[in-house]
Formats: C-alpha cells, structure tokens, sequence
C-alpha cells in the first residue's frame, strides 16, 4: 500500500516536471514575424548583441559549451531552439522564464529580431516568412490609425492600415499598445494586442480610470514595432474616464507656489523667526544703552 503511494507521488512528480518543461507560447505570439529581412549585415549586429547579452548562458552555437542551468539554457544551434518559431523566439527573448531573463526592457524590438537572423544562421534549413503588414515601398506616412470607444463592451479598439497596391487595406499582426496620457508620463491600458486580419485590436478599458473635470482621457495608440511604423501613432481624446476634479498643481497654498500662495505655517515661521531676530538685536543695543548709560552716571557722581 505505502509503496504504491510512493510510486504514485514519483510518477506524478515527474509528470508535473514535463508540464513544467513545456514553454508555451500563445498562439497569437507564435505566429509574429520579423518586419525586416535577416541579410548579413542584420546578422553580424545580432552576433554582437548575441556576445554581449547571451553568450554568457548559452555559449558559443554549436559548441554545446551552456552553462549548467536548471532547466538548461539550449545551444542555439541545437534542434530544441531551432524549433521554436521566430513568434516563439521573440516572445521567449521578451518575457523570460526562471533563470532566462526579460529582455522586452533592455533590447528594442529590432534588436532581438537582428539576435533571432543571428540564432537562424546555425540552421541551414531555415527560410525567413516576413511579417505580412507592410507592403515594400509603402511609406510610413501611409499608415493610419484610427481610436474608437466600443461602449457596449467598454473596450478601446485601434484600428490600423495602410497604403498596399494604391489600396487602402487593414494592416494584420501588428502589435499595438494603448496608453492614457497622465501628468507624468503614459498609463499603459491592458496588454499589448496584436491587430487581426481586419487590422482591429481591442482593449479592455477600465471602468474607473480617472479622466479631467469632463471625463475626457487623452488616449495614444502606438504599434510596438518601431523598424516597421517609425513613429507612426494616433492621438485621440474621448470622453470616457471617470470625471475628476484634479485643482491645478499652482492653485492652492503649497511650498512649490509663488510667494503669494506660501503655505500659512511657513509665513508665520517666517515671520516669528524675523521677528526674533529683530527682537534679540534691539534687546541687545538697549542693553549697551543701559550700561553706558550707568557708566556715564557713575562719572558724574
Ligand atoms: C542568465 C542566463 C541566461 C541568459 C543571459 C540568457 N538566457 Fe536564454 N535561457 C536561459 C535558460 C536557463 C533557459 C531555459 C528556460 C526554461 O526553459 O525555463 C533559456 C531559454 C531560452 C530560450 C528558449 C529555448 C527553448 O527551449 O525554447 C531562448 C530562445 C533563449 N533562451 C534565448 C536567449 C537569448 C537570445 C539570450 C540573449 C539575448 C538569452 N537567452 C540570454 C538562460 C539565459
């Protein structure tokens, strides 16, 4: 009976530590493609990028010389990377996993694609497909993006497309993030998603975000690669926040405004200490007074 146990609880240990080897990638990650072609140039700044970031871990390609990790990090050249595809790469480089860091904030989104044209080069059965968004020779001004609130469903949806074939047509796997304005900085509005085939992606909008004194939020959307869309963007402002009174940052007493609006506890200090130093120095001179005074007296009788 304990033996069973025994048995049952090693065969689920190890289950578990298949389950857990497995580094799925959502579908629509797998399925992004690098905006630009892996020439030789792109894969020698990937190599440099590769000595610099990974090397350390994952040795040289094809050496099978990786540090010993658990779970290991695989030789690039090895068929365990090489069957990831380059969605698979990009996302895995992006988010991370144990001891394999997150590069999505140390490495712009062409870097790790001109690391993934390096990683390629080890497998000479691999041919490039090419994100399918932009046409060749259709220019950045070409693409266009448009905001709108869908209220039924208090989602965000960005739509974008762009010039192909004299035609305007929606642009597909295009990954996009939505940010409110604030003070300081952008509030980025649920996660980056990618544009469908009808070039739409949707985001959740939250029900409480707080807006100006007339609900309105200032919204930018902005595709995540920038090799393909420069800088293209759209800025729209919609009457969907919560509405807030925010009082400007210079309307009430604070130490950050003019004189004028000083806080009443610094105008007293002030004036106390002024009027203690004054004090002091008169009670001083009257002091001088009196004894010159009574030294003058003194002569006298
Ligand atoms: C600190 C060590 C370390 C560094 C630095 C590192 N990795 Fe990794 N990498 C790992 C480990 C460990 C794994 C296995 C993670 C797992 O399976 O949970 C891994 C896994 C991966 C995978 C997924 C492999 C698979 O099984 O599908 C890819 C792709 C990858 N690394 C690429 C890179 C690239 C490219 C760089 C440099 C930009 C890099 N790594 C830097 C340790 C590292």
């Amino acid at each position: 009976m304990k033996r069973s146990y025994l048995f049952l609880i090693i065969i689920l240990l190890s289950v578990g530590r298949l389950f857990a080897q497995e580094w799925v990638v959502p579908v629509e990650n797998a399925a992004k493609r690098s905006p630009f072609a892996f020439k030789d140039s792109i894969r020698q700044a990937g190599a440099a990028l590769y000595m610099t970031n990974c090397k350390s871990c994952h040795g040289d390609p094809g050496k099978n010389n990786t540090v010993k990790l658990v779970p290991p990090p695989p030789d690039p050249a090895s068929a365990q990377m090489q069957k990831n595809s380059d969605g698979d790469m990009f996302y895995k480089l992006s988010m991370g996993r144990g001891p394999m860091p997150s590069f999505k904030n140390t490495l712009s989104a062409t870097d790790i694609w001109r690391i993934i044209s390096f990683i390629r080069s080890f497998n000479d059965k691999y041919v490039q497909e090419l994100a399918p968004s932009l046409a060749p020779g259709s220019t950045l001004e070409q693409v266009k993006i448009l905001i709108s609130m869908i209220k039924e469903t208090n989602q965000v949806q960005v739509k974008i497309s762009s010039v192909k074939d004299k035609v305007r047509q929606p642009v597909a796997n295009a990954e996009v993030k939505l940010f409110a304005k604030r003070y300081f900085g952008n509030l980025m509005i649920d996660e980056a998603h990618t544009s469908d085939s009808q070039g739409i992606a949707l985001f959740k909008f939250p029900a409480n975000l707080p807006g100006d004194s007339k609900g309105f939020v200032q919204l930018l959307a902005k595709p995540t690669d920038e090799t393909a869309f420069g800088e293209a963007k759209a800025d729209t402002t919609l009457a969907i926040g919560v509405e807030t009174y925010r009082p400007p940052l210079n309307e009430q007493r604070a130490l950050w405004n003019v004189v004028q609006k000083t806080p009443i506890w610094l105008l007293l200090t002030f004036i106390f200490s002024v009027l203690a130093v004054w004090g002091l120095i008169v009670y001083v001179l009257l002091q001088v007074r009196a004894i010159y005074k009574s030294g003058s007296d003194n002569k006298k009788e």
